[in-house]
This record gives C-alpha cells, structure tokens and sequence, in this order.
C-alpha cells in the first residue's frame, strides 16, 4: 500500500478495557462488578462466558506491551477497572490496584507507548449498582471521588483521559434494552442515567483541571451513521431521530449545554419521558474538554417505517458486506459522521478511539489470514484520511482491538483483535491484520 498522507504526530494506537481482557476478577483485591454478576446470569452471555479469565492481561500485561511495542504504536488506549481501585465503589481504596496500573503505565512509557486511559469501560462496581447504580446521583459522587484518585496517583505519568466510554450503551443499550449488563429495559431509567453518565463526565473534567492542568481529556460516545433513503420529508425525519439518538443526544449537552430539543420533545410526547435536570447541570456536563474520542464501526441506509421501534425507522439492506457479527460495512457513514460533527461542533480535535471490525477467523498453520479485517481496516483509514484533507481535525487513531477479548453479550466467539487468543491456552497469535498496521505505522508515523 502506498504511503497515506498523515499530519505529523497523527497518533497510531490500539484500544482494551479492563473486563474485556484482564480476567483475574477476584485476584489482587478486586471487587465484583456489574458485569460479574451479569455475566453470571444464566442467558445474558453466549456460551455462558464470563470475564473471569478473559486474555489473563492482568498477569500477561508484560507479553502485550511487547506486542504494542513491536507493532509499532505510540498510544495504547486502555481502560481502568474501578472495583480494583474501590471494591466496595467508595470508601476503602485497594492499593493492590494502584500498583497494578502503576506497573502497566510504568511499563508502557519504558517502551514508549503513551497511555490513553479510560476510566469508565462499563465496569460498575455491584455494591454502586445495589444502592441504584448510576440512577442514584450518589455514584456520580463516587465516580468522582475514584476519578481524583487516579488523577493524583497519575499525574505526570498520563496525559491523556477520557471520563466514559459509550454512554450510549451504558444507558440506553444496557438500561433499555437490556442487552448489557444490569440488563433493564426501561427508557426512563436509561433517560436518568444517560443524564447521570454525562454528569459523572463533566465532574471529573472540572476534577481534572484542579489537580493537574496540563492534562488533556474527554470522552468517547459511540456513533453510527444512519442516511436517509430519500429526500422525502418522512425519510428526512426518521433518519434525523435516529442520528440524534446516537450522536447528538450524548454530544448537544457537552458541547452545546442543552439535549437536542426536537428530540426532547419526542420523547416526552412519544413516550412520557422526561430527563431530570437540576440547577447547574448542564454546566457541568458542558465543561470544557480537549478533544473528543468516536468509536465508530458501522452504518446504514434508512427509512420512515410507521411503527418501527421508538423512531419510526427502518434500516434497508441493500447486499452490504456484514462482519462476522452482522453489522454492515459501511465506511462512508465514517466521512458523513466526521463531517457531520466539524459542522455541528467545530473544530474540536478528535481522536478515533475506536474502529475495527468482528472477523473470526482462526489459527491455520500458525496464520490467521484475516484478509477481510485488513480491507475494513484500509476503507475505514482510507476515509478517516478524507475526511482531514476535507478539514475535519483529526489527531489519532486506535484500532480495536488489541486483542481477541470478551465481547460482552456475545462472549469470546465474536473476535475483534489484531492478535488471536486461543482462550483455551492464552497463547497470543499475531493476525495478518496486525502486520498490515504495522506496515502502515512505519510508513505514515512522523511521531517522533
Ligand atoms: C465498543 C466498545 O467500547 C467495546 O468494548 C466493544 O468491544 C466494541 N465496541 C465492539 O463491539
């Protein structure tokens, strides 16, 4: 492939979280999470798979920083699991934990490798979850609290934030539709706790300013693309529902300091919910931050459907090439999205926190040829690339993943990694994917 022109210091990465592929749940002062327990809960998860081993990342950190490492990277987005820090979500602080992180970060500065570190991958602490979870505003305290721990033990040492990762799933995916973990499925419940989630957001961005200011942060809102089938008004609508739902409904307050209203105004007509707003709110949660991160993965042509779901839509199926977990491939809703948020929010800079793609291919001959990853792959940095020749500020990309991990409600089948894992021994196995990114890191990485 020929060189892609990228700006200088475009920062080349890959992307974890901390229940998806540390496992060592009850090892080194852990307390359980929201997704031990659900994940516990015979038919939330295919096969019946847990978290409990996962890619074992929590003792063979060392084996992936050198994969990091030959790969190429300058970044490495992971995630801290709160129960490590707090088993019980607040009061007693788990040094074990800290050390725990302390040796990774430690261990990826040695090799170069900066931090991106996420603070909120959907691991819940259950004893927050059995006093309300995130409806009950007295977890944005504690996710407060656990985010100035970090802040002070890392200062100097990471530089790079983000508070919540998908605050969409952690609402509406796992609250109304009840596909994660703690599995509800009641939108005003996920209405509250979107609003809660954003909150817990703009505390700890104003946290962070006061503790260390040289810091960057922000978050990473899940975004597909949804694009209308026609100029009908209808059409037009629909789509403007469902796009709002994804994008602006977790972006409007942070950067606007209000919920879209045309949507506000659906909801409560629609469907009698409400968003609980008190004074000061929307200060907090528009506060400012440096950049924004987007995990995106797929997208799709749609139209007005009387009836179809909360937003009247219907998504078409025009032959598009599925991954293996059945999502379209769909790389222009990519540029669209990028785009679309230049006009929307401006020139705010954004890194791709995440992109990739479900492919499960296995281990022949000590191969894995996932040639399909690596044509997602291409088309997708194809557009990102794009979309910056077309202005949009875009300073990084993060693959996902790193690794083979567990993939939520789906388990360990659904593979998403550069590397395979085989969960039956852990042994790592470097996918043909991961050695077309790393052909591409050296010839478009000017980091120096
Ligand atoms: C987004 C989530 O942040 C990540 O945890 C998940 O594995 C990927 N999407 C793929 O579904």
């Amino acid at each position: 492939m020929s060189t892609i022109d990228f700006p200088r210091n475009f920062l080349w990465g890959a992307a974890t979280a901390s229940y998806q592929i540390e496992g060592a749940t009850k090892e080194g002062g852990r307390g359980p999470s929201i997704w031990d327990t659900f994940s516990k809960t015979p038919g939330n998860v295919k096969n019946g798979d847990t978290g409990d081993v996962a890619c074992n990342s929590y003792h063979l950190y060392e084996e992936d920083i050198k994969l990091l490492k030959e790969l190429g990277v300058s970044s490495y987005r992971f995630s801290v699991a709160w129960p490590r820090i707090f088993p019980h979500g607040d009061g007693e602080l788990n040094q074990q934990g800290l050390d725990y992180y302390h040796r990774l970060v430690d261990e990826l500065i040695a090799n170069n490798i900066e931090p991106m570190c996420t603070l909120y991958h959907w691991d819940l602490p259950q004893a927050l979850q059995d006093r309300g979870g995130w409806e009950n505003r007295e977890t944005i305290d504690a996710f407060d609290e656990y985010a100035k721990t970090i802040f002070r033990s890392f200062k100097g040492k990471i530089k790079k934030w983000i508070t919540i990762n998908e605050p969409w799933c952690a609402s509406f995916l796992s609250n109304y539709l009840g596909i994660h973990a703690p599995g509800y499925k009641d939108l005003q419940l996920a209405t509250t706790i979107g609003h809660h989630l954003l909150l817990a957001h703009g505390r700890a961005v104003q946290s962070l300013r006061k503790i260390d200011d040289s810091a960057e942060i922000g978050y990473a809102p899940n975004a597909g693309w949804a694009q209308a089938y026609s100029t009908s008004e209808e059409d037009q609508e629909a789509v403007r529902r469902a796009n709002g739902w994804h994008i602006e409904w977790f972006m409007d307050p942070v950067f606007k300091g209000e919920y879209p209203p045309f949507l506000v105004k659906w909801f409560k007509e629609q469907e009698g919910v409400t968003v609980p707003i008190q004074e000061g709110d929307m200060e907090v949660i528009s506060s400012r931050i440096d950049f924004m991160g987007i995990n995106y993965y797929t997208g799709n042509v749609a139209r007005y459907e009387e009836g179809n779901g909360l937003f009247h839509i219907e998504n078409l199926d025009f032959n598009y090439d599925r991954t293996d977990i059945g999502w379209p491939v769909y790389p222009e809703g990519f540029y669209q999205l990028l785009l679309y948020i230049k006009n929307q929010y401006g020139d705010v800079p954004i890194y791709i926190t995440e992109n990739g793609a479900c492919y499960n291919d296995g281990v022949t001959n000590g191969k894995v040829e996932d040639h399909k990853r690596v044509s997602y792959m291409k088309i997708h940095i194809a557009n990102v690339n794009r979309a910056i020749q077309s202005g949009v500020n875009i300073k990084g990309y993060m693959a996902w993943s790193l690794l083979d991990n567990f993939e939520w409600a789906e388990g360990y089948d659904m593979r998403f990694g550069l590397v395979h894992i085989d969960f039956q021994t852990l042994k790592r196995t470097k996918k043909d994917s991961y050695f077309w990114y790393k052909d591409l890191i050296e010839k478009t990485n000017y980091h120096l």
